[in-house]
């Protein structure tokens, strides 16, 4: 429809329809009556998809804390009013997708249960298949939370939720395939063939994070706190764009003048912001804070927690403290694997930034759009001069005092 060829009938000139030769009154008549048929459609669809989520949250049961999570649920559900959208799978759809769940398809595992591979037949979409553990119910606040926050929330740096199977006691999330895998097998699970990530990969990663998370902070209304930003959950596509996942523990923020929301200590270990763990109130700044971990990983190459390493070595930001207040240990900090290969004013800027997010006080922390506006900055080589250019360090040789001197540009302030 909606392209007319000219046409002359009785003596007049006529615009037709070219697919169906009608006149184009007639036409309207019948686009106005498809139109109708079709919003009617588009309507009931809408309202099984909200009447799915609905009974979703309604079906599903919770071992504690029953009614806290079903008005939580029920708040994500009001503020998506109908703009939810999630495909309802059947079990048998998926279990042909990842050929029974087998082992040969498993990606990953982690705390809630198995991710595996999968092809949908029909459309031979390639994704992937996260099958939540069915031992207790624990994990149904989780998986509700992340149908429904997942639905709701959509840009280029968070995974997309095709859809859940919630049949029986099943509790099954789809999502996007990312053929990359996670940050952590990049970073910190390095397995002995595969090359480390370069310094402008690492920067762009890095950005692509602070993105998503300034989306959920400053764009998403309500704002939302992430609560779990650590290297497993920064999933790469193939160009190594990273994609936040796992909103399970995610939390619609601060509504109005409040600054926190006030909450049970969760995420993880070694991620966690003091004053969270501390006191449970939980603000961006947590987020910030634990965006200061992933990056100091990303520049380091080591865990957050690392408990094969000698004790002072085990927790990175302490391990990093004192190298950070010294400017000539600051090159002591850049991950081996780099062997040099980074300008050095980037490494200082990047070190910058990672000290301000992991400030102790929270409200000393920048805003993420602040970070990502001078991490900007980082993922570009021609912003690096020849003298800061690769190289510029000498692989397992320290610049002396002076150079380092020379290089800190305008940044003569201690970092923590
Ligand atoms: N959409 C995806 N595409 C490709 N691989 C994925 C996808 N989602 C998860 N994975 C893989 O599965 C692994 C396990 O993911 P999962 O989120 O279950 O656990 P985790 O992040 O390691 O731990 P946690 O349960 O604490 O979040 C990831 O590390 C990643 O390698
Ligand atoms: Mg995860």
């Amino acid at each position: 429809m909606g392209i007319f060829s000219s046409t002359k009938r009785r003596g007049k000139k006529m615009m037709t329809c070219v697919c169906c030769n009608k006149p184009p009154d007639e036409n309207k008549k019948q686009t106005k009556k498809r139109k109708t048929k079709w919003s009617w459609r588009i309507r009931k669809e809408r309202k099984k998809k909200k009447n799915g989520l609905k009974s979703l949250v309604g079906n599903i049961s919770f071992r504690s804390n029953s009614d806290k999570h079903r008005s939580a649920a029920n708040e994500i559900l009001r503020v998506g009013n109908e703009n939810i959208a999630a495909r309802v799978f059947k079990f048998q759809e998926l279990a042909a997708a990842t050929k029974n769940f087998s082992t040969s398809n498993l990606l990953g595992e982690g705390g809630f249960g198995r991710v595996y591979k999968g092809c949908l037949e029909g459309t031979n979409e390639v994704v992937a298949v996260k099958q939540l553990d069915r031992n207790g119910f624990q994990g149904n606040r989780e998986f509700l939370v992340e149908v429904l926050m997942l639905g709701l929330l959509h840009h280029q740096n968070l995974v997309n939720l095709l859809g859940y199977c919630a049949d029986g006691d099943q509790r099954i999330l789809v999502y996007e395939y990312m053929p990359l895998g996670s940050l952590e097998d990049h970073l910190l699970d390095l397995s002995p063939n595969k090359k480390p990530l370069d310094w402008y990969t690492r920067m762009k990663i890095a950005v692509g994070a602070a993105k998503g998370l300034e989306y959920l902070h400053d764009i998403a209304n309500p704002p939302v706190i992430y609560r779990d930003l650590k290297a497993s959950n920064i999933l790469l596509d193939e160009d190594y764009n990273p994609k936040l996942s796992d909103f399970g523990l995610a939390k619609l923020g601060p509504i109005g003048d409040k600054t926190h929301v006030s909450t049970r200590v969760m995420g993880t270990y070694g991620y966690c912001a003091p004053e969270y763990a501390l006191t449970g109130q939980l603000t961006k700044m947590s987020d910030v804070y634990s965006f200061g971990v992933v990056f100091l990983e990303l520049i380091t190459g080591r865990r957050a927690i690392d408990i094969k390493k000698p004790t002072n070595e085990q927790q990175l930001v302490h391990w990093a403290e004192p190298l950070l207040r010294d400017k000539r240990k600051f090159v002591q900090i850049a991950d081996p694997l780099l062997k040099g290969k980074f300008p050095i004013k980037s490494l200082y800027q990047a070190l910058a930034v990672a000290a301000l997010c992991l400030h102790k006080e929270a409200s000393s922390r920048p805003l993420i759009g602040d970070v990502v506006t001078a991490l900007q900055f980082l993922i570009n080589p021609s912003n690096d001069t020849a003298e800061d250019s690769e190289q510029s360090i000498p692989e397992k040789s320290s610049p002396s005092n002076s150079e380092i001197e020379r290089e800190i540009v305008g940044n003569d302030n201690v970092l923590i």
